[in-house]
């Protein structure tokens, strides 16, 4: 969220004197919200067009659903196994990673994570067995008389464990989608703004066209903007048809904020900055978790890296992660944990992770591996 850091001067000073000037809904247009609106679209490919705001990922995304709904005349909505898109009831139902309230719409459908080791197992490449499951719950969802409206995915699959896989794997999914007659949803709540370090977009890297894009987390530095965009005649098609007032969304506050960002974001290339930096900070835990039999693979794009811990029997060792997440607590780093087992560490710093911030990483993390390797048991 801290995407260009804590208390950016940029951001600060953008946001002082948006509030001293005006700070109101969005009933009346105003020339903030039309220039960070170009600003923004520019950052897309050609058939992205135009852009709605609102004040959350979650936001988004539930609206991202009702325009699928409305421009496909369907329902159905296919969503990876340990998805995570938000708070909202319809959100609920298609996010399997909030067990207690999944479940509950007959036309969603759950497909397994892009894991290349899933995918050998069945004796397939993981581009090909995922758009092959991507199918199967399609062609299911039809079978059972629901109209499909959605793929909706993240396309760094964080929640279910950090599976970026390599650029281009999802074409062939895409293709699937769209044979279905159902849209693309890219959430790049997690994987957009450069954060993957090769495109400023997730699902650019796998050179496809998403339908509807949504974002949140990092484009307001810790104040609350999101954003829909997509294919100009989608929107436009909603825009006409259903009313839709947002009081907040797009207000002039958090626009000032997201605009500060995002020149931040592009004056200092920080794409290039996440590549180089991403890369430092994978060879460095590379090195460190080599040969380790209790880490079972290292995966990740960018500034978005994921280590996967498991126990003498290969199973995923959920307990030494959280122990792992707690030492470099304790060492003043935060990092978290994803994935079906808990057992994924999730390293995701800001976007202006620097030289000195890798290093200091890699030092509190070899701490943190010693710790743990003195003393297996977490003391109580
Ligand atoms: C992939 C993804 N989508 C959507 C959301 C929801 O965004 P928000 O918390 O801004 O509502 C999140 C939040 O963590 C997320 O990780």
């Amino acid at each position: 969220v801290a995407s260009v850091g804590h208390a950016n001067p940029e951001v600060v000073e953008a946001v002082r004197a948006q509030m001293s000037r005006l700070s109101t809904h969005t009933r009346y247009l105003q020339r903030g919200v039309v220039e960070f609106a170009e600003q923004l679209l520019a950052t897309f490919p050609a058939h992205i067009g135009h852009v709605m705001f609102t004040n959350s990922g979650s936001e988004a995304n539930d609206l991202a659903l009702r325009v699928a709904r409305t421009w496909t005349g369907g329902t159905g909505v296919v969503v990876t196994a340990e998805a995570y898109h938000g708070t909202t009831d319809l959100l609920a139902t298609v996010s399997p990673s909030v067990h207690a309230t999944f479940g509950t719409d007959p036309g969603v459908r759950v497909v397994p994570r892009p894991s290349a080791r899933l995918a050998a197992a069945a004796g397939q490449e993981v581009g090909d067995w995922f758009a092959d499951q991507v199918d199967a719950a399609f062609q299911d969802m039809r079978a059972h008389g629901t109209v499909p409206s959605a793929f909706l995915a993240d396309s760094i699959f964080s929640s279910d464990g950090i599976y970026p896989n390599a650029p281009g794997f999802l074409k062939k999914t895409i293709d699937v989608v769209h044979g279905h007659g159902a849209l693309f949803i890219s959430d790049e709540v997690q994987p957009g703004y450069t954060r993957t370090g090769e495109t400023f977009w997730g699902f650019m890297r796998h050179g496809v066209e998403a339908d509807l894009v949504t974002c949140g987390k990092p484009m307001g530095n810790g104040l609350p903007v999101a954003a829909l965009a997509g294919r100009a005649e989608v929107l436009a098609r909603f825009g006409r048809d259903v009313p839709y007032f947002n009081t907040f969304g797009g207000s002039s506050v958090p626009i000032a904020a997201a605009q500060a960002v995002l020149t931040f974001v592009q004056r200092e290339d920080l794409l290039a900055s996440v590549h180089r930096t991403g890369t430092a900070l994978r060879d460095g835990i590379d090195a460190l978790t080599a040969g380790r039999p209790d880490v079972d693979e290292v995966r990740g794009a960018g500034l978005y890296l994921g280590v996967e811990l498991v126990d003498a029997a290969d199973a995923p060792d959920s307990a030494t992660a959280l122990r792992v997440v707690n030492e470099m607590r304790r060492r003043h780093v935060l990092i978290s944990v994803a994935g079906q087992g808990n057992n994924v560490l999730k390293i995701r710093p800001p976007l202006v992770f620097g030289d000195a911030e890798v290093a200091t990483f890699l030092d509190r993390f070899a701490d943190t591996l010693d710790a743990v390797d003195r003393h297996p048991r977490s003391p109580r």
